[in-house]
């Protein structure tokens, strides 16, 4: 744990790094971890899992989000909104050396429970970090408004 005191703000930081010590990485050593932050005030955190058979490898945003929308408190058909979420990645038992920006089947799937305008928060450290919007990142995107029948 960092030696900054933990508050609101700094907190889905201090998540996303922690949460990468857990990453499950010994195919790519690339060890990723990410928060979410839901409209409601929860947080849920999540690392990459790999998989001998490589193609079943879950990036630790949708560990994150599926923890999220499986574990949060909305029940009944409400929808989960993210409000931010951070990311940190980097090879495996050292700090971030880079902004580890999210994938594209990720940015896809924050889309689903997120608008243009959720923050995504891409660590370094808890004093070095880019946010960028999902809209920056994942322009005239498909969502299910698409889907929804007039
Ligand atoms: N990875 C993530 O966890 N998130 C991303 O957005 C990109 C990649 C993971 C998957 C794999 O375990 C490792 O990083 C190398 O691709």
């Amino acid at each position: 744990m960092s030696e900054i005191s933990l508050n609101r703000e700094n907190e889905i930081f201090i998540r996303a790094l922690k949460a990468r010590e857990g990453a499950y990485c010994p195919y790519s050593h690339y060890a990723v971890g990410a928060c979410v932050e839901t409209e409601d005030g929860s947080f849920f955190d999540g690392c990459n899992i790999e998989n001998a058979s490589y193609g079943l490898t879950v990036c630790a945003e949708r560990v994150a989000i599926f923890k999220a929308v499986s574990e949060s408190s909305k029940k009944n058909g409400a929808v989960l909104r993210i409000k931010r979420i951070a990311i940190a990645g980097g090879a495996k038992g050292d700090n971030p050396d880079g902004y580890a920006y999210p994938c594209g089947a990720c940015r896809q799937v924050i889309r689903e429970f997120a608008d243009e305008n959720t923050e995504i928060i891409i660590i370094k450290s808890t004093d070095d970090y880019k946010i960028s919007s999902l809209g920056e990142l994942l322009p005239d995107s498909f969502g299910p408004d698409h889907l929804k029948k007039e």
